[in-house]
């Protein structure tokens, strides 16, 4: 297409008034001349070889100093878009390629042909989690960790002591499978609070569990494959499945969790299960130990997998938690997920994934083929804080604290809408479930009035339960009763 280039004489006189800067925004004047003639000249509004008024005139026409306008010319000159010559002012640079001139415009043009791939646009149709509530006042988003209970001063000691005198592997590349001292951290504290067993090799560091999910689903799962998932269920694990390609096949949970034998009957070649045995999200029930002998036999003759996504056992308030599944199984077909964000904090991206051994070299390949490892030093102040017992003494300090959050926010709900939602205690976890008609227009209500509260719905495929997800964790008894107080407003 022919480019806009009606006068491409040197000596034509050129009016810039498009490049005038604004001073009510708060761009610096300079930087706006810059852009606005780089514009005018990859657009091919300027062409090579114009002559541009002096700097002097357009100063004075803008109402700005002459040094605000040389500035922005002598940047143009050093990236070549300007060539000066000595008393004779400034030209747009002959060197430029007009052919290649007005390229922003075509690439608006060609927008038609610029599709992404099918796993690109797989992965962009794929929402890892609900919108993120924009504006509200008390947020009940399930599943945050109490920030005002972090032992900030602690972590801060731990890191600078470990940036003055970083031992060498931490600065450079190193294992895919991560730190291994915090790999062996893990290894001790999983094996005695969660009898997992297994080795250091078998675990794999990654960045929170959504990059173990997503590591399972590149690693094990074709396109196609079909999957079991809870429902309703974690919504980030369906995501990994669908951007991998993958099909979700859901599966309905009751007070034992998963219905294996619905699972079975529905879906008898599924690749893999993904379940949150524990404390299954976001209903809370616990695995009962005949269902997962079923589902342990289920893997073994379909010749499946289990993902365990163990996200937040660490919390149950009465009773002893429940060992995992990975630790019943003796055919290798668990592969166990955890994660620091519900027990530290979700802005260290730092989760682990345990591997049965036949798989640990496939997983370390794909593992560095992602980032590599997450960062050195933020593992190795991990593996210090488990190691010297700061780990142990935060679990005890929140699970005392979540305790006495979900009391109040019982009491709170008691107080303020015994009639509108059911809702009663539970012995784990970091939030409620309370049930009610129409989630969906009750979240919209309660977003108006600066509450976030998740409609359960949201995480159903096929057997949608009505209710409000409440997180308690990280809101302060004072925060949960102001807020609920303005919920009920809202819903009354
Ligand atoms: C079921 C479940 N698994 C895992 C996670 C943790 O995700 P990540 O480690 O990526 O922060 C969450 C957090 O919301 C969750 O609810």
């Amino acid at each position: 297409m022919a480019l806009p280039h009606p006068l491409p004489e040197a000596s034509r006189v050129v009016t810039l008034d498009a490049a005038a800067p604004d001073p009510s925004r708060r761009e610096p004047l300079g930087r706006q001349i810059y852009r606005a003639l780089c514009d005018m000249i990859l657009s091919g509004h300027l062409s090579p070889g114009t002559r541009l008024p002096s700097t002097r005139q357009l100063a004075r026409e803008w109402g700005v100093s002459r040094n605000t306008v040389v500035n922005a010319f002598e940047q143009l000159t050093a990236e070549g878009y300007l060539e000066g010559r000595v008393g004779d002012g400034s030209y747009v640079s002959r060197e430029l390629p007009e052919g290649l001139m007005g390229a922003e415009l075509r690439v608006r043009q060609d927008q038609g042909e610029r599709r992404l791939s099918r796993r690109g646009a797989a992965l962009a149709a794929t929402p890892v989690s609900l919108p993120k509530p924009v504006g509200s006042l008390f947020s009940f988003r399930p599943g945050l960790p109490a920030l005002d209970a972090f032992p900030f001063d602690v972590w801060a000691r731990l890191e600078a002591r470990r940036w003055r005198r970083p031992p060498r592997e931490l600065l450079g590349y190193g294992d895919p499978l991560g730190w291994r001292p915090l790999r062996e951290a893990l290894r001790t504290y999983l094996h005695a609070a969660r009898g997992v067993r297994c080795e250091p090799e078998q675990i794999v560091i990654t960045a929170g569990s959504q990059q173990g999910l997503d590591l399972v689903a590149r690693v094990l799962l074709d396109p196609g494959d079909p999957v079991w998932v809870e429902d309703p269920g974690y919504l980030g694990a369906r995501a990994a499945l669908l951007a991998a390609g993958a099909r979700p096949v859901p599966v309905p949970v009751d007070a034992q969790g998963l219905r294996v034998s619905d699972g079975a009957a529905r879906c008898p070649d599924a690749r893999l299960a993904m379940v949150t045995p524990s404390h299954q999200f976001p209903l809370g029930a616990t695995l009962s130990v005949a269902r997962r002998l079923e589902l342990l036999e289920w893997a073994r003759h379909a010749g499946a997998w289990i993902l365990e996504d163990d996200y937040d056992s660490e919390y149950r308030y009465r009773g002893r938690a429940v060992a995992a599944l990975q630790g019943l199984d003796s055919g290798g077909r668990v592969l166990y997920l955890g994660t620091f964000s519900k027990v530290l904090l979700p802005g260290l991206r730092l989760g682990y994934l345990v591997v049965p051994p036949d798989l640990v070299e496939a997983f370390e390949r794909a593992r560095a083929l992602q980032d590599r490892h997450p960062p050195g030093v933020v593992q190795a102040v991990t593996a210090d804080f488990l190691n010297e017992g700061h780990f142990e003494r935060h679990l005890r300090r929140t699970r005392e604290l979540y305790a006495e959050r979900q009391a109040a926010l019982l009491a709170a709900c008691q107080r303020h809408l015994p009639d509108r939602l059911r809702i009663s205690a539970t012995d784990a976890g970091m939030h409620l479930v309370g049930y009610l008609e129409d989630d969906l227009a009750a979240t919209e209500r309660a977003a108006r009035a600066g509450v976030a509260v998740t409609p359960l719905s949201a995480y159903s495929l096929e057997t949608a339960g009505s209710g409000l997800l409440l997180g308690y964790t990280a809101l302060t008894p004072e925060q949960i009763e102001a807020g609920v107080r303005r919920l009920a407003a809202a819903l009354t």
